[in-house]
């Protein structure tokens, strides 16, 4: 009975928060919603592409190994996206102080969107061969790794980031603009702009490569970086109560900092695709800086913490806050300097080394904040309850997700760097990049066992998936106290 009674207070308060929401904070919970679902579904076919890896047979012909891994990767960008969208939907309101402008429009793009999306993914599980032509380009797949997207879906992603950017911009033109808002809206417009040179064909492959980095790097090493940037701005502020003009400040200079190497610094995809050789040089000295702007965010996130001591109501979103910070600077800052500059690269190019700073990195940097913004947002659907210190249980679900997904992650990505290591040293090194110095690295047993070590941790990192799940479905239900108000700007 008792816990009955609960579960239905529980339920009043979900009701009560929800409705307390502003309209694009309902949206933002939609956008998150659809995140976190997709999220499990990266961590699924992600465990299947490893297993294929150990067990090659493993439904072959069924679910093949370049399925798996598409929808793995093409999830992951998915769901990152839709946090980051949720994200500004969530803090447009407040930072701007008047209502969303074109709110239904909005709400029919998330809808598109989401539709769009289920269709993608479903032909590409159903129609997993078949010749590539002009058709299939339009509605099965586009052939371009991390936005194998066929065009018609391009084509409503970019009304689709369209609308948003139009809902952000006419919003702040409404409202006040900050300095967050100026640097947020232009990063939109760079953002949706890239994804153009994803969008066409072109016969000779290494121009096709050529500006298939302007998306991928330039996404995840330029305009991503500085939404988040933009993000954390803002959720330092709402958590620790942090000055407005503190943060701004960090802001443009990590901007300036993070444009200034990450732009050049595409030259380290131009090592080897055909392009001129003076990439070697620009794309070496440059994204060597990269991981400068890295470092300034530990400081600035660390320093404020510190200086606010700690002290806030919601300790989830704290927690994965920093270990952004520092998932940020290890993944794409260690891990990316380690095989970023040319003579290194020759010998770690496209082995597991790559996958290792892929993972930590789009984890590290991505996969955190918008978990902490989930938590962000819980808080409030859940009445704006107390998330501090002192909960239920000892708040034992967060602090086991957060520990298993981080192990797990970390644990996956050192397999993966000895792989890598292990590869550059016998297939390149060793052997001369030969075909059967391919194969001796591959059957090597530091290649093996690392294979295996990546699926211990592979499963752990899913546990923590789940547990993270049930967590957000459940934290702060039933709590009676609420978090104070933090006096921000
Ligand atoms: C959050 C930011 C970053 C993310 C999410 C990220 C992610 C990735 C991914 C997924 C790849 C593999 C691409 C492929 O499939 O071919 C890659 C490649 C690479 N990244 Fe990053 N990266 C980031 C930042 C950095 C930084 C700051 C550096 C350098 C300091 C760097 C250096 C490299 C290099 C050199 C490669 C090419 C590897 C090869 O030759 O195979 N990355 N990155
Ligand atoms: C359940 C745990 C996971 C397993 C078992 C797993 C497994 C895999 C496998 C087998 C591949 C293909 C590698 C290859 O082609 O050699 C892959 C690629 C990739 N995964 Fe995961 N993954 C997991 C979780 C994650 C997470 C949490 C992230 C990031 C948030 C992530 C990001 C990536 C990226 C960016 C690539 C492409 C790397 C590249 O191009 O080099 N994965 N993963
Ligand atoms: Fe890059």
């Amino acid at each position: 009975m008792a816990n009955q009674s609960t579960l239905e207070t529980g339920a009043q308060e979900n009701l009560q928060g929800l409705q307390e929401l502003s309209g694009g904070q309902k949206l933002a919970i939609h956008y998150f919603t659809v995140a976190m679902v997709l999220f499990m579904a990266q961590l699924l076919f992600g465990l299947l592409a490893g297993l294929q890896f150990i067990m090659p047979g493993f439904l072959y012909n069924v679910l093949d190994f370049n399925v798996n891994r598409m929808v793995h990767i093409n999830a992951m960008i998915v769901w990152m996206l839709y946090g980051f969208i949720g994200s500004v939907y969530w803090f447009l309101e407040d930072e701007s102080g008047v209502p969303i402008v074109g709110l239904p429009l909005g709400r029919l793009a998330f809808w598109v969107l989401t539709v769009a999306v289920t269709v993608v993914i479903l032909v590409f599980l159903l129609v997993q061969i078949g010749s590539g032509t002009s058709s299939s380009i339009w509605f099965i797949n586009e052939g371009r790794e991390y936005i194998e997207a066929p065009r018609w879906a391009d084509i409503g992603i970019v009304a689709v980031m369209l609308v948003f950017l139009y809902n952000v911009a006419a919003t702040f033109a409404k409202g006040k603009w900050s300095g967050i808002a100026g640097v947020l809206t232009l990063d939109l417009i760079a953002l949706a702009g890239l994804y153009l040179a994803g969008m066409f064909f072109v016969t000779n492959i290494s121009v096709d490569q050529y500006w298939w980095w302007w998306v991928i790097h330039l996404w995840v090493e330029a305009t991503w970086e500085v939404l988040v940037g933009c993000i954390m701005a803002w959720s330092l502020m709402t958590l620790l109560g942090v000055r407005r003009k503190v943060v701004q400040t960090w802001l443009y200079i990590e901007v300036a900092l993070m444009f200034g190497s990450g732009i050049l610094g595409l030259g380290h995809h131009y090592f080897w695709i055909g392009t001129p050789e003076y990439w070697l040089t620009i794309g070496g000295f440059f994204s060597a800086l990269e991981p400068i702007p890295l470092v300034a965010m530990v400081v600035h996130s660390i320093y404020d913490a510190g200086v606010h001591r700690f002290k806030n109501s919601n300790h989830p979103a704290l927690a994965w806050i920093i270990a952004h910070a520092f998932g940020n600077f290890l993944g794409a800052g260690v891990w990316g300097f380690m095989h970023t500059l040319p003579q290194i690269n020759l010998y770690t190019h496209g082995t597991q080394w790559t996958a290792s700073h892929g993972h930590l990195a789009f984890f590290g940097a991505y996969a955190t904040i918008n978990i902490a913004f989930f938590y962000l947002a819980v808080q409030r659907v859940r009445g704006n309850c107390w998330m501090g210190a002192d909960l239920p249980g000892n708040g034992w679900k967060w602090k086991w997700s957060m520990l298993l997904l981080n192990l797990g992650v970390m644990g996956m990505t050192v397999a993966l760097l000895i792989a890598g290591y292990e590869q550059s040293f016998i297939e390149r090194a060793v052997e001369g990049s030969t075909w059967m110095g391919y194969f001796a690295a591959q059957n090597h047993p530091w290649f093996v066992q690392a294979m295996h070590w990546r699926m211990v941790f592979g499963v752990m990192t899913m546990l923590g998936g789940i547990l993270l799940f049930w967590d957000l479905l459940t934290i702060g239900k039933g709590e009676t106290r609420k978090a104070p108000a933090i006096g921000a700007q």
